[in-house]
């Protein structure tokens, strides 16, 4: 699976810790940057996420911001994606079976380097749903 993974300077150290965590024979990340502490702007890295996703360079997306709130906004305005800010497992578990989440935020500053993990971990493993959600995330994807 190709996981396109971005950050602002908030998010750096979180966004070289997944990499390490999960890159290996099923996970191949393309990084959007940035590329050091230095301070960005993190519309930027969501920007370049999400229409990495929608053209279909990577499968899915990672962004990660200080909160996660402003790079989770900035993905949501490039058409075609859904971009689910999940600090937590349930969230994480839930944006995959019920709104088929194609990007996932996090806040650096808000969670530590083992929940952010494990939520990553469930949100490359689980699938949609389907059934009665799909015509849901169809009129998502109609807006
Ligand atoms: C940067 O200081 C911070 O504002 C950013 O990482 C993020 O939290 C914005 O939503």
């Amino acid at each position: 699976m190709k996981i396109g993974i971005g950050s602002d300077h908030g998010g750096f150290e979180l966004k070289e810790f997944i990499k390490k965590e999960f890159e290996g024979e099923t996970v191949e990340f393309v990084d959007y940057g940035t590329k050091s502490t230095d301070s960005v702007d993190y519309p930027d890295f969501g920007k370049a996420v999400g229409q990495a996703v929608v053209a279909g360079e990577v499968d899915k997306g990672i962004v990660i911001c200080g909160t996660g709130i402003g790079i989770s906004i900035a993905t949501n305005k490039v058409k075609g994606t859904r971009c689910a800010l999940c600090n937590d497992l349930y969230s994480a578990k839930m944006s995959r079976e019920h709104n088929d989440a194609n990007v996932l935020a996090m806040g650096a500053r808000v969670i530590g380097s083992g929940v952010a993990s494990e939520i990553v971990k469930i949100f490359l493993e689980e699938e949609f749903a389907g059934g009665r959600h799909s015509k849901r995330v169809q009129k998502i994807n109609e807006i």
